[in-house]
């Protein structure tokens, strides 16, 4: 149900800046059937992050990795951006949003028309050999493991192709992180949609904002312990709260 209010608000509130980020988890791709880790049904209710989702787990026992993979694969194959990911995009296109940092590995946001996506936590899209550090493809890295039947192995040789995601214990590129940083350091507004903040250094993104006294607008279904920091908290499924949000700022800026 949509709280008319808090979307007239979050409209104002990006009438009002002028220099819009948002930061994106894996929320905004629930309702493109991709759950997301910590709501109940999430991936880390099935499978046990330190097993499965770190980077010593990964080099010691990359077999897990693909078993995990191997029943994602689909989910993410069948996946399609929804009415959240194309409102982002729309922003965008009225210059009401400078970028996405994405906490996400699905290629939604660029699938959708982002055209200035940072991916803190890597892509599903590519992986590389551990040892020559060749790169491949997804289609190649599938059909390498037999369709996720076993690791994926470099055919030079014989490694472990490790896929371009970022596992816990591992660093982030510093590029980026430096990037979004910046953009979060010098944004007056951002949207937050989708996140738990329950991972650093991506949960810290928000507080930069704050420091250099800009806003920010929560979206999710749930309330969180970083609700405090929250200048407006819009409850409820992204897909329906991010294009309402969007339609009533076009109105309220008298724009297409
Ligand atoms: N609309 C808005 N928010 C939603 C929706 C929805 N339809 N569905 C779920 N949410 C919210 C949940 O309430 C939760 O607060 O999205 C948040 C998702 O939190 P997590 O599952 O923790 O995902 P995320 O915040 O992206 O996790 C960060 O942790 O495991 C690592 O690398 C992984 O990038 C991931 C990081």
């Amino acid at each position: 149900m949509l709280d008319e209010e808090c979307v007239r608000q979050a409209a104002a509130m990006i009438l009002e800046s002028t220099q819009v980020v948002a930061l994106t988890g894996a929320g905004i791709s629930v309702e493109s059937g991709i759950p997301d880790f910590r709501s109940p049904g999430g991936l880390w209710t099935k499978y046990d992050p330190l097993l499965y989702g770190t980077y010593e787990s990964f080099i010691n026992h990359p077999e897990r990795f693909y078993e995990m993979a191997k029943e994602l694969n689909p989910t993410l194959e069948r996946a399609e951006p929804n009415p959240a990911h194309y409102a982002l995009a729309d922003l965008e296109k009225l210059g009401k949003c400078r970028a996405v940092i994405t906490q996400n590995i699905d290629n939604l946001h660029q699938r959708a028309g982002s055209t200035d996506v940072l991916e803190l936590h890597g892509t599903h899209r590519t992986g590389h050999c551990m040892r020559c550090r060749r790169i491949f493809d997804l289609e190649v890295i599938k059909e390498l493991s037999k369709g996720g039947e076993c690791v994926a192995c470099c055919p030079e040789d014989g490694t472990a192709i490790k896929p371009d995601v970022v596992f816990f214990g591992e660093p982030l590129d510093s590029r980026v992180l430096a990037r979004a940083a910046e953009l979060a350091s010098t944004s007056d507004l951002m949207l937050v949609i989708g996140c738990s903040l329950e991972v650093y250094p991506a949960a810290a993104l928000p507080e930069y904002t704050k420091r250099r006294r800009g806003r920010l607008i929560f979206f999710n279904t749930v309330t969180t312990h970083h609700d405090r920091m929250a200048d407006l908290i819009c409850l409820g499924k992204a897909g329906e709260n991010l294009p309402a949000v969007v339609e009533a700022y076009k109105e309220l800026a008298g724009v297409k």
